[in-house]
């Protein structure tokens, strides 16, 4: 299941967040990449140590915690460190899955990566190519969003960037490990939630059909997750 987060960033905080960046130091991003991803890998990243990678992090993680969208349809147990990447002219990542397990820095836990996100930071209008290419089990889907606009597809989806032929793709990316590790599961959920909403739009929260339906929403969280 792909999932659109529209404006999980202001147009302000994207503009801030440009500015910060385009002052610091970019590496290369085989860092982070294992052996047969390090091949197929072709960008810049800033390292993860750094102090305003960990800044900017920390803001995306409050707008995480606030969003209603990523909490319904990740239920996230531990989020990584958001890391920040950028394909200039030239610049590609061939198909890959990401890691399974990821080491949380800085702390002797490591996290198993269910859900993956992108969090796009430049203007559509101002690159061409750099789409994040999902192979879903709908097909592949091509996705290039909105700046300040994130896209969550399961970590096991087999995906890609496609090659930026003009301007310069910017983006944070990162792990969420899922109360719930079953990405069907994990979409019935989602899909639940949203079916309560929709009937919380029509009946009062104390009429019956609501209530059974919310009780059971939480009854199936308690059956499926893990902590
Ligand atoms: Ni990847």
């Amino acid at each position: 299941m792909l999932v659109h987060v529209p404006n999980l960033l202001s147009p302000e905080e994207v503009q801030y967040f440009v500015h910060r960046l385009d002052e610091t130091e970019w590496t290369d991003g085989k860092v982070t990449a294992g052996s047969q991803s390090a091949k197929a890998k072709n960008n810049l990243q800033i390292p993860q140590d750094s102090q305003t990678g960990r800044e900017l992090g920390e803001i995306i993680l409050r707008a995480l915690g606030q969003n209603p969208i990523f909490n319904s349809a990740v239920l996230p147990l531990r989020v990584f460190p958001p890391l920040f990447n950028r394909y200039d002219e030239g610049m590609f990542f061939e198909a890959h899955v990401d890691n399974a397990i990821r080491p949380l820095p800085g702390t002797g836990f490591r996290i198993r990566t269910d859900v993956s996100s992108t969090l796009f930071l430049s203007d559509p209008d101002s690159y061409d190519g750099g789409e994040l290419i999902i192979q879903d089990t709908y097909g592949t889907q091509k996705v290039k969003f909105s700046a300040g606009d994130m896209v969550i597809y399961p970590s096991s989806s087999l995906h890609s960037v496609s090659k930026v032929t003009r301007g310069s793709r910017w983006a944070s990316f990162f792990w969420t490990q899922s109360l719930v590790r079953d990405d069907t599961k994990r979409a019935l959920l989602y899909n639940f939630d949203q079916s309560i909403m929709a009937t919380r739009q029509e009946l009062p929260d104390d009429h019956p059909a609501v209530l059974g339906l919310t009780s059971t929403y939480h009854n199936l969280i308690r059956e499926w997750s893990e902590l």
